[in-house]
């Protein structure tokens, strides 16, 4: 099958049945709309919290590991992403607990909700519904409600600002209003670099998909915001573009990844495309440690793109990155002749498991 011309409007209208593209352009607005949600939120918890926890899963427990990244240099009590359906010991009645799932009924996040009630602990929902809509409601429990109609991982907005509004309406951070701003400008003028409607020579994001048709991403990213971005680009590869992607974190991955590249033989490396992720505030150590592993593998590899955030703030260096891999995600799809909104194996998988 010949890839389509990404700057064919029409037969990209045609791939994106289910209107992926029109959530990923309105993502400045829902960013906005999330903030706005989470700040007239009504809840009465009290301040000494020695702990917080997100339980979440896929497109949804992503927006607690992106508000784990954004507030690790600040926040001064441990803070967890539980990927999982039990809750770690130490989660008693001081520790804040988000329950994060876009539908309201992923199996892992209800039991972990569950078990956050029974040990006391303050609990707020960010959901559409569900039954984790009508648990909360019926416990009289915080809801941020959020908008039917998406893919979870096309509401990432609505999935993780609220969590840092929370903890700032309540003093375990600082006033993030400017950071948002930044954000919310920089998302902008993204969003018409990266339009269809920007032809392919102008384009990043059509330039990146390109390169990578037909390739495996191998992404790689360090500390903090290239980190998460790094996760997010490959789980929009799997769900968007429908094709394996593979990530890693430095310095990690030097102890370990840098090896493995080595060897392969009936594997042609060619196929893989080497995504580095950078950042203006990586320390000078990682920044060495990528330019030498850089010299080390990418003979391994098909090709090595370099993609570097934008900004000042965390969150904004943060969006930014992960702004650019949606969009990439989003082409790729087009390029591979697929509708990026279905992820027809993960209902399928749920719709057994609930047969059980
Ligand atoms: O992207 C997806 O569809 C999945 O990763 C879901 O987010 C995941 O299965 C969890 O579902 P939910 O977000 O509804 O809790």
């Amino acid at each position: 099958m010949n890839a389509i011309d990404l700057d064919d409007l029409k037969a990209i209208e045609k791939i994106d049945e289910d209107g992926m593209l029109k959530a990923i352009e309105d993502f400045p607005l829902q960013c906005q709309e999330a903030v706005d949600l989470a700040r007239g939120l009504s809840f009465d918890i009290p301040s000494d919290m020695r702990s917080v926890v997100v339980l979440g899963m896929g497109g949804s427990g992503i927006g607690g590991d992106i508000a784990k990244v954004l507030l690790e240099d600040e926040l001064r009590i441990p803070f967890l992403v539980n990927k999982g359906y039990l809750l770690p010991r130490f989660v008693d009645d001081r520790t804040l607990c988000f329950a994060v799932s876009y539908s309201g009924n992923t199996e892992e996040t209800l039991s972990g909700f569950d078990q956050a009630v029974e040990r006391g602990c303050p609990v707020i929902s960010i959901t559409t519904g569900g039954l984790l809509g009508n648990k909360a409601e019926e416990r009289s429990l915080p809801i941020v409600k959020i908008p039917k109609g998406l893919q979870p991982r096309a509401a990432l907005g609505y999935l993780s600002l609220p969590i840092l509004v929370v903890l700032e309406r309540m003093a375990l951070i600082g006033d993030k209003g400017q950071d948002i701003q930044e954000t919310l400008a920089i998302l902008d003028e993204r969003t018409k670099n990266f339009s269809p409607h920007k032809p392919l020579s102008q384009n990043e994001a059509k330039m990146l998909a390109t390169r990578l048709c037909g390739k495996v991403p191998v992404i790689y990213g360090s500390d903090g915001p290239t980190a998460v971005a790094a996760l997010r680009w490959k789980c929009q590869f799997n769900e968007n573009s429908k094709v394996p992607a593979f990530w890693n974190v430095f310095p990690e991955l030097n102890h370990n990844e840098t090896v493995g590249w080595e060897l392969l033989r009936d594997i042609t490396t060619e196929h893989f495309l080497l995504l580095l992720l950078r950042d203006a505030e990586e320390s000078e150590r990682v920044k060495k440690r990528v330019e030498i592993t850089r010299s080390l593998i990418e003979g391994r590899f098909g090709g090595a793109s370099e993609v570097w955030s934008g900004g000042k703030s965390r969150l904004a260096r943060t969006f930014s990155l992960i702004y650019l891999g949606d969009f990439v995600s989003f082409y790729l799809a087009a390029l591979n002749g697929v509708n990026p909104s279905p992820v027809e194996r993960i209902s399928v998988l749920k719709r057994r498991l609930s047969e059980e």
